[in-house]
């Protein structure tokens, strides 16, 4: 189902595998040191975004409708009627 996101970045989210630990830009590792899987946010709710934070989860949705989400409560705070897809 389709969102509406507000994003307020103008550029790319840097994620540097050669940051030190506590870095914001720094590839998580596990306690080997190793790189860790990590999953990008695709629904874009996550408060940790780009990484998934597991915010997806709270997703219910109904098909044909727009959703918009406060981003602090990630409540529901408008659901429309999906308007047609251009031609
Ligand atoms: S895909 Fe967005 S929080 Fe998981």
């Amino acid at each position: 189902m389709p969102r509406i996101v507000r994003h307020h970045q103008t550029g790319p989210i840097k994620i540097d595998p050669n940051a030190p630990p506590g870095d914001p830009t720094a590839w998580p590792r596990d306690e080997q040191g190793n790189l860790k899987k990590i999953s990008i946010c695709a629904c874009g709710l996550s408060a940790r975004f780009p990484f998934c934070d597991g915010a997806h989860k709270c997703l219910n949705e109904d098909p044909g409708h727009v959703y918009r989400y406060d981003p602090q409560t990630r409540e529901v705070i408008d659901k429309r009627p999906e308007p047609p897809a251009s031609p």
